[in-house]
């Protein structure tokens, strides 16, 4: 280093050659003071930039990163690790969403307050089909990724690789401004979780939240999986959150009223001492991510509107521990158990038929 750096204490200007150890850890530079002294005395102001730093992409903190916001009370054990990685790269050729360099999803916006629900047609729903069977493609890699001490955010470069080799865009990448190609929410997060520097342990749960673009068409699933040895709650929280989405597919036929799916669900969750998450529902998709109709997975709801054939939509039921009481973390994305025990998550996209239903991403049986 050179000695004609200043000093950057606050009204100091002398010569400097003292680091903080902090930004070199961080390699931010021009971080160097005249003294100890100076440097003690304007840590409270000086400690700020780490924290931006944190925020932004660039290397780890230190092995497995950082909480960017120490003074946060979070609800229970988990914590973000920052910084992120670098936003991911989706190929020119690949279509996208009208959101991808804006993060506004104006077309959604344009028909929010609409509780039309779309009856498609044949060409729509072959695409749905091609979509939503490459987006359980996606999903089983991810899934096959989760391993203890694998980060989250290998698990989102995973995704994001095996959707842009399929053809198709990550639906979350810019979606309201989502930093990620997916969600992973572990443990106490209920949704929205941001893939992060944090290696799964043994013991968690993880949900991973996929959801792809295709010839103009989205698809959307997920699952929550045991990393290594879960403990038999977490197994049974896992176990009876699947089958509440199970138990709800089952009414899914032409007639059905869409309010009617909470009751099933809510029946299943609560005969395991169970809750069911209010704050966010299943939904309409195809050429939207998220449109009518709007489900949520709680008893006595009221949902609007009939099933009919040629409807799609997702069921994605989230089932906690504790408290179906939602809280936010300060990032305006990761929802989490306002009492900080663990919820898990299942999700399909399916098609309402003639007869009954398709589930446009199920895993496909062996032959
Ligand atoms: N995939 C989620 C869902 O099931 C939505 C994620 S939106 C994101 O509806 F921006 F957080 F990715
Ligand atoms: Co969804």
């Amino acid at each position: 280093m050179s000695s004609s750096q200043i000093c950057q204490g606050m009204d100091c200007s002398k010569p400097a050659t003292l680091q903080c150890p902090s930004c070199l850890k961080l390699k931010i530079p021009n971080s160097f003071f005249c003294s100890q002294e100076c440097f003690k005395k304007n840590w409270a102001t000086h400690k700020a930039v780490h924290k931006i730093m944190a925020m932004t992409s660039g290397p780890a903190a230190e092995e497995g990163g950082s909480d960017p916001w120490p003074g946060f009370k979070y609800t229970g054990p988990l914590r973000p690790h920052y910084p992120l990685s670098e936003r991911r790269a989706v190929p020119a050729e690949i279509g996208r969403p009208d959101y991808s360099e804006t993060g506004i999803p104006v077309s959604e916006q344009n028909i929010r307050s609409s509780s039309v629900i779309e009856v498609l047609k044949p060409d729509e729903i072959e695409k749905m089909r091609t979509v939503c069977r490459l987006a359980r493609e996606v999903t089983d890699l991810g899934i096959a990724a989760v391993k203890v001490g694998v980060t989250t955010d290998e698990i989102d470069r995973v995704i994001h690789e095996a959707t842009i080799a399929r053809g198709a865009y990550p639906s979350p990448l810019n979606y309201n401004g989502f930093p990620k190609s997916c969600c992973t929410s572990v443990n106490e997060v209920i949704c929205h979780g941001i893939p992060d520097q944090r290696p799964l342990k043994d013991g968690d749960i993880v949900n991973l939240d996929i959801s792809i673009y295709k010839d103009g068409f989205h698809a959307d699933l997920n699952e929550t999986v045991a990393v290594g040895k879960v403990d038999a709650d977490g197994l049974r929280l896992i176990r009876t959150t699947r089958e509440c989405l199970e138990k709800a597919i089952a009414i899914v036929r032409p007639g059905t009223l869409y309010r009617d799916l909470g009751n099933v669900i809510e029946k299943h969750a609560k005969s395991e001492g169970f809750s069911v998450v209010k704050t966010y529902c299943g939904h309409g998709i195809h050429r939207l991510f998220h449109c009518a109709p709007s489900i949520p997975h709680y008893a006595r709801n009221k949902a609007v509107g009939v099933m009919k054939a040629g409807h799609v939509f997702t069921i994605e039921p989230m089932i906690s521990e504790g408290t179906w009481r939602d809280e936010m973390w300060p990032d305006n994305w990761t929802a989490v158990t306002a009492d900080g025990k663990r919820s898990a998550q299942f999700e399909q996209t399916m098609l309402v038929t003639e007869t009954g239903v398709e589930i446009l991403t199920a895993r496909p049986t062996k032959a």
